[in-house]
């Protein structure tokens, strides 16, 4: 009798979950399926028609909405610590999962720089308090530090080795061949790479200090700037065999380039480089629009897109980079690259794909599945039994007008403010927590750090 008890009791756990995710069109790797989703201990449990069947203590009426892997940014700064004026962990990761994401991978270029396992704790540390979703650590590769970085690369919470071979400052830049070459040869995992050259920016800069035009930024950090970089740092990664992680995209040059090398190398691009046009956007925004690498002319954006159509991009990173406006509004050049961008990453592409620049399955290869499968991040990147439930629920029909007022970050502005979206996400959950439901902030502080597949060499 207790047996059969025992039995009937472990049925009714089995249909008992922490979350169920009700009437939504969930993009699984089968396509688009109208099924219901359980999860249980932040993990998915149960796929299929669950209503009635199945109770829990949490249920969202995902009817009418998409229901996407959860979105993972793989390139923001959030200048903790030491440059909190701008941003800080907290600020960061609210605006990360009011946009929709589930997961980012944070900069190295902080105060101190992370470079060191002190460096990489203390953001740890921070993160564990405070971070609204889950998340991992780049180390800043350099001449420093480069002979541990097989052993840095591989601390828990570490997203693996991030190189500027321009852009940067003090020991985070790493503009010569034979610190790149040292950098690479020690570690194995995927390297992200900042390609510009800083020699040829150093040698064109006195085009912009003379003007002070930030019209001119792009002919400033002009193409060959980025694309001899990108070769330059091709080349190196060829020799050691080093697999490498090419960020935000600029140019046309490199695309189709590196359409030729996928073996061995990965591609971002940005929502910035996929929305904004030079010069347009340094008319309309000042050095709003100011980035680096710069936005450019249209016939690069549309090569852009052809890598997105045709495969060569593997995943979107923001590369949210906050200053204060009080920063932006310097005279240019003095003024800071970059903008925000983790809290509107999924809105314009959203849009985009109301547009008809994209299908949803190529956004969720984008934002969920590429980042896993090229970081090789554990339990992530897809809806399938016993992944992590996260989860991005998006309206793709809700309309709504970017405002700054709705911007978390500390820098408190987008250079999207009054641009209508269609397209919006509306409730995000992390490891089967509700974080964000109906656009509104409801969860706890409750990320954890990411953890990566053992490297396969
Ligand atoms: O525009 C940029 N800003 N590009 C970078 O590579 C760095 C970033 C920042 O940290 O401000």
């Amino acid at each position: 009798m207790k047996q059969a008890f025992r039995k009937i009791q472990s049925l009714a756990d089995e249909l008992h979950a922490d979350l169920l995710v009700l009437g939504g069109v969930v993009i699984t790797p089968n396509g688009a399926e109208q099924i219901d989703i359980a999860s249980s201990g932040g993990v998915i449990v149960a796929l299929g028609d669950l209503k009635g069947r199945w109770q829990a203590d949490q249920v969202i009426n995902a009817q009418g909405l998409h229901v996407l892997p959860g979105v993972i940014d793989s390139q923001v700064h959030f200048r903790e610590p030491g440059l909190s004026h701008k941003e800080d962990i907290e600020s960061g990761s609210r605006g990360a999962v009011l946009g929709g994401v589930t997961g980012f991978f944070e900069m190295p270029n902080t105060d101190p720089l992370t470079l060191w396992d002190a460096d990489l704790q203390a953001k740890l540390d921070a993160a564990d308090a405070k971070a609204w979703c889950d998340y991992a650590f780049y180390i800043g590769g350099s001449a420093v530090n480069a002979e541990q970085l097989d052993r840095l690369e591989n601390l828990p919470g570490c997203a693996g080795v991030k190189v500027f071979m321009g852009s940067s400052f003090g020991d985070l830049l790493a503009d010569d061949d034979a610190v790149l070459r040292n950098i690479l040869s020690h570690g194995h995992r995927r390297m992200a790479v900042h390609a510009e050259d800083e020699a040829l920016l150093k040698a064109r800069k006195q085009i912009v200090e003379e003007s002070g035009d930030v019209c001119q930024h792009h002919e400033w950090r002009n193409v060959e700037s980025a694309f001899k970089a990108t070769r330059r740092i091709v080349a190196l990664a060829a020799e050691s065999g080093r697999r490498l992680h090419v960020l935000h995209v600029s140019t046309a040059d490199e695309m189709r380039f590196l359409a030729r090398h996928k073996r061995r190398v990965t591609v971002e691009v940005t929502p910035h480089h996929l929305s904004m046009v030079a010069p347009d956007c340094y008319e309309m925004l000042g050095s709003l629009a100011q980035m680096n690498p710069p936005v450019r002319e249209l016939e690069h954006q549309e090569a852009l897109w052809e890598g997105i159509q045709n495969g060569t991009v593997d995943v979107i990173g923001s590369d949210h980079a906050p200053h204060t406006l009080e920063e932006k509004l310097r005279p240019y050049p003095q003024s800071p690259s970059g903008m925000t961008g983790v809290q509107t990453l999924l809105p314009l592409m959203l849009n985009h794909l109301h547009e008809g620049r994209l299908t949803l399955q190529r956004l969720v290869d984008l934002t969920s599945a590429g980042p896993a499968r090229i970081f090789g991040i554990e339990g992530k990147g897809r809806i399938a039994l016993g992944y992590d439930a996260d989860l991005t629920l998006v309206d793709l029909n809700a309309q709504r007008i970017i405002d700054n007022e709705w911007i978390a970050s500390r820098s408190g502005w987008t250079p999207y403010h009054g641009k209508k979206i269609t397209g919006w996400p509306i409730h995000t959950v992390v490891r089967g927590q509700i974080v964000v439901r109906d656009e509104v902030l409801v969860g706890e502080l409750q990320g954890k750090a990411m953890e990566f597949i053992e490297v396969i060499d």
